[in-house]
């Protein structure tokens, strides 16, 4: 299903714009109140956005699931590219961040959870899924808590179906340390334009 068709079959559709609180504002807000937790005082840019998501085969996206979503940076682009009848469940750690999302993006595709990556498997479950077409990933694994990079690798490494891929952005290359021993292929990119430059691996689960 093309764009177009999907954004018609999904009318309801709506990102609040008069009242809408400032992404940029909302997002310094819990850098400083979670430093190590957000791990970036700036938000990805479109040419990030773009780089990571050219690779997802959408058409064939029934369950697309976001870790670490902050408030919504890659959340908007892939809804506009997700079919209408898929599904997008974000996961982030920061409770301001999901109400955030709740309140910003009015969308009967896009459910936003509060909680642990690690906890993927518990978390797609309580919502009738067993597998994800793909996961990204916005986490600042260098500053994560100890053995909570590895969790969310061999956690996510058994919720991607085969075929689909993991999804990883990040400002050092650290979070290689954490997918490699889980997954089948690894292939990384690098984006100069975003603040700091980012390193990008797409993570794939090959075909059985
Ligand atoms: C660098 S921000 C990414 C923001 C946004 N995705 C972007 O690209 O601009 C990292 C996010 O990861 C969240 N986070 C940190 N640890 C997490 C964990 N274990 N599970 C889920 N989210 C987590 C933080 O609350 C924060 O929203």
């Amino acid at each position: 299903m093309n764009l177009s068709t999907a954004r018609t079959l999904k009318g309801q559709r709506r990102i609040a714009g008069k009242h809408r609180r400032s992404p940029k504002l909302q997002f310094l807000k819990g850098f400083l109140k979670h430093p190590r937790m957000v791990g970036s005082i700036i938000p990805s840019s479109g040419w990030l956005i773009d780089k990571m998501l050219g690779r997802v085969d959408w058409t064939a996206t029934k369950l697309f699931v976001e870790y670490g979503p902050g408030v919504g940076t890659f959340t908007r682009p892939v809804l506009d590219r997700l079919s209408a009848d898929a599904t997008l469940i974000t996961i982030d750690t920061n409770p301001d961040f999901t109400a955030y999302l709740k309140g910003e993006i009015d969308d009967d595709r896009l459910i936003a959870v509060t909680g642990s990556a690690a906890d993927v498997e518990k978390i797609i479950a309580a919502h009738g899924f067993e597998k994800a077409d793909y996961i990204l990933s916005g986490l600042p694994f260098s500053t994560l808590p100890a053995g909570v990079g590895e969790a969310i690798g061999a956690a996510t490494s058994r919720v991607v179906r085969p075929g689909g891929a993991f999804l990883v952005y990040q400002i050092t290359a650290k979070a290689r340390d954490f997918i490699v021993p889980f997954f089948e292929r690894i292939e990384r990119g690098f984006e100069w334009r975003n603040i700091p430059p980012a390193t990008l691996f797409w993570a794939w689960r090959d075909e059985k």
